[in-house]
């Protein structure tokens, strides 16, 4: 681990001096189950709506699925070696729940829980701390038959299953996060379907956030019962959003977009309220009337911290007649109600997801949810960019990924000098894995995955992360 690469400037932050961190700065990375654990028929483990979207024709690149990825369920004990040789001092997974709760329902499969034991002692046993996440979107297949996250039922069988969790591995984990990305599952899932289970109806898609929402408060409930000393939270992603211009018309798309994105979470989970303006412009597509007496109180359940994955910005403008709806993540169904406004791209360098590089955008999220929502503590559970990689005599330097990584730390210290608690930070990803419906052609780890040898190649993102937690900060320039 000697020799870090030196981060190329990159010009979104002009500071250049040594930085340092907070004691007990958590750092880490983060991985998803279905994403690195392969073994997917294995251990009693029934589908999730990913096995079957995954194998469902033309949903993911190249038909890509995860049913071997990066083989983690056979290699957890190198995969943890890996960890140590960077000195994380933390690791953030997620547990499958077909894995440990088949089928979505009934008793909890004791090979699913034992494989994640292992994980958490191996963790432990090198000083790792654990932080789990309940769900990173592998629904039981079953439970998406009975109608998904649409579905209110979907809200109690997540609490639990959570409950199932907790008997097992609370003894041992501290850090719990409910959901990851709500706005993934309800509208990447069910509004514009370019993930599973590729369902395309708008008031779908809002009802599963609501019901994902209220799962979370219900599984923070069952866990704060069970577990009175948990640190208990919720990971949303998040986007600032810019108008294009200054007009009236781009700011109110801006102001539609931030409903959608990041308000439809933060207002519930962290006021207890849908914002008006939200209700008004998802009114042509639902009235709302799945929410029943009581549910926003359950979403608002107090929790101890608040996870952060950030990524970019969403620049939007005003309609303009004719406009084509736009792509993938961007797709219009991805914004019901506001299927006609434009993300405006800025020209700005991006990643090999496209997706703008933007630093600043980072304090400014943080910056947000401390002084407009709330003073717990924040973590950036994910953060992180994908770009093309060469392994070249073994070696594989991938600068840009480096400097991506470096941007946002030197965003996250000024967050904490503005005033931000922010207590973590969290590297997406650990290791390449499968990237949704991008399937392996997208590569976001700080170590290289070989998917034919499985062989793994720590990238100097890697040696460099280990030499900042090393010395708990960034050297100078
Ligand atoms: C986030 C997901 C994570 C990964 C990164 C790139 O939205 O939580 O699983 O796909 O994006």
């Amino acid at each position: 681990m000697s020799n870090p690469a030196t981060p190329p400037a990159v010009g979104v932050l002009d500071e250049r001096a040594p930085l340092t961190f907070p004691p007990g700065f958590l750092w880490g990375a983060a991985t998803a189950a279905y994403q690195i654990e392969g073994a997917a028929a294995e251990g009693g483990r029934t589908p999730s709506i990913w096995d079957t979207f995954s194998h469902t024709e033309g949903r993911t690149v190249a038909g890509h699925t995860g049913d071997v990825a990066c083989d983690h369920y056979h290699r957890l004990g190198d995969d943890v070696r890996l960890m140590a040789e960077l000195g994380l001092k933390s690791y953030r997974f997620s547990v499958s729940w077909p894995r440990v709760q088949p089928g979505g329902s009934g008793p909890a499969n004791a090979e699913g829980l034992d494989f994640y034991r292992r994980l958490v002692d191996e963790l432990l046993a090198q000083g790792i701390e654990p932080w789990l996440t309940l769900y990173h979107w592998d629904l039981p297949q079953e439970l998406e038959d009975a109608g998904g996250w649409p579905a209110r039922d979907t809200a109690a069988r997540f609490a639990d299953y959570s409950q199932l969790v907790a008997d097992a591995l609370g003894d041992r984990v501290k850090y719990w996060t409910t959901l990851n990305e709500p706005w993934c599952s309800a509208f990447l899932g069910y509004g514009s379907g370019v993930h599973a289970p590729g369902r395309t109806d708008g008031a779908a898609s809002v009802r599963a956030g609501h019901h994902l929402m209220l799962g979370h408060g219900l599984a923070v409930q069952a866990l704060r019962a069970a577990l009175p000393d948990a640190q208990l939270g919720v990971t949303v992603n998040l986007y600032p959003v810019t108008p294009a211009t200054e007009s009236p018309a781009d700011a109110d798309a801006a102001r539609r977009i931030d409903g959608l994105a990041n308000r439809f979470f933060l207002d519930p989970l962290l006021r207890g309220a849908y914002p008006d303006d939200l209700v008004a412009d998802l009114a042509k597509v639902t009235d709302f009337g799945h929410v029943q007496d009581g549910d926003l109180a359950t979403i608002a359940t107090p929790l101890d911290l608040v996870g952060v994955n950030y990524y970019s910005r969403h620049v939007v403008a005003a309609p303009l007649p004719g406009e084509e709806p736009e792509r993938y993540w961007r797709a219009a169904t991805n914004w019901p109600g506001s299927e006609d406004v434009r993300f405006v791209t800025r020209g700005v360098p991006v990643t090999d997801m496209d997706w703008e590089i933007d630093a600043p955008g980072l304090v400014e999220t943080l910056r947000r949810v401390h002084e407009e929502y709330t003073d717990l503590p924040l973590y950036v559970t994910e953060n992180g960019s994908a770009f093309v990689d060469a392994v070249i005599d073994g070696q594989v330097d991938d600068a840009e990924r480096l400097a991506y990584f470096d941007a946002h730390l030197r965003a996250s210290h000024e967050a904490i000098a503005a005033g931000v608690p922010l207590r973590g930070y969290f590297a997406w990803s650990l290791l390449d894995n499968f990237e949704w419906a991008w399937g392996y052609t997208k590569r976001f780890g700080m170590i290289y995955v070989d998917y034919d040898s499985q062989t793994r190649i720590p990238k100097s993102s890697a040696r460099w992360y280990a030499e900042v937690i090393r010395r708990n900060g960034l050297a100078a320039q």
